[in-house]
């Protein structure tokens, strides 16, 4: 029990996992477009991850879950199950990738837009990949997770957005989720202070109306409560000596910071 903090052993198995689950994405960018299935988008990464990466990916079997990923389009929150259903214009999907290599796991995600997204929906994928980036800056020794989910909630609420309270980011490691929760809203000067070593994933879930969820009778997939759209992005994280390193970084973030 309690926050686990990695050793040398331990980071360099992170930082493959997270490299791993960051290719995923990568690989999967050119097949999300109008007309493909989520199984498809499934069935792609499951092959990629067991048979080029010789990993296996997290979510399939994990407490029952069906699928290799998670597929969650428009008004899915979050633990969208991949589908028959195709993809058509106009949608946005967040893809979650987790993958686990050598024992470690890898935690990441991004949303895609089908064709040309509603103003809408580009301004909700946009402040909430910001939500990311500003809890992610703010990442190092010494600071309180309640000053990060502050900032986050902040960000959302500024832009007449809603923040996601039932689900949250997690300490990642042997396990898929452990110790600490990281909650995207907060209060300043409460909750765990970070150490060097520490490693957990930041991944806000953003809704364009309110913020309450239900839970389909999947008992999977998380759904906006008004059927507004839902955009989320993910990374996992090592706090350092003076910073963070972003575990999960793709090639197209050489500058994360510089987005906004
Ligand atoms: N990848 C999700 C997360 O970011 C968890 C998915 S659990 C699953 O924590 F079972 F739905 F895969
Ligand atoms: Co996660
Ligand atoms: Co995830």
């Amino acid at each position: 029990m309690g926050i686990h903090i990695k050793n040398s052993d331990e980071i360099a198995k992170m930082r493959t996992a997270g490299r791993l689950a960051a290719d995923v994405l990568e690989m999967i960018a050119k097949h999300v477009t109008a007309g493909i299935s989520t199984n498809e988008l499934d069935t792609i990464c499951h092959t990629y991850i067991t048979e080029k990466q010789q990993a296996n990916p997290s979510p399939l079997n994990y407490h029952g879950f069906p699928k290799s990923i998670c597929t969650s389009v428009n008004h899915q929150i979050c633990h969208g199950i991949p589908s028959d259903k195709k993809l058509k214009k106009g949608d946005i999907i967040n893809i979650d990738i987790t993958v686990d290599k050598d024992q470690y796991h890898g935690d990441t995600s991004q949303m895609f837009c089908i064709g040309k997204p509603s103003v809408l929906a580009s301004r909700l994928v946009q402040v909430s990949r910001e939500c990311l980036y500003i809890g992610i800056e703010m990442v190092k020794p010494g600071v309180q997770l309640g000053d990060i989910g502050h900032a986050i909630e902040q960000h959302a609420l500024k832009h007449h957005f809603s923040v996601v309270q039932e689900y949250c980011g997690h300490g990642i490691g042997k396990n898929f989720h452990e110790e600490p929760q990281i909650l995207h809203y907060g209060k300043p000067g409460t909750g765990i202070t970070l150490e060097e070593g520490m490693t957990f994933t930041i991944e806000p879930m953003i809704n364009a109306g309110k913020r309450h969820v239900r839970l389909l009778s999947d008992q999977w997939t998380v759904v906006t409560k008004d059927h507004s759209l839902s955009a989320q992005w993910e990374h996992t994280l090592l706090v350092t000596a003076d910073g963070v390193d972003i575990l999960t970084l793709r090639t197209d973030e050489h500058s994360p910071f510089n987005i906004r």
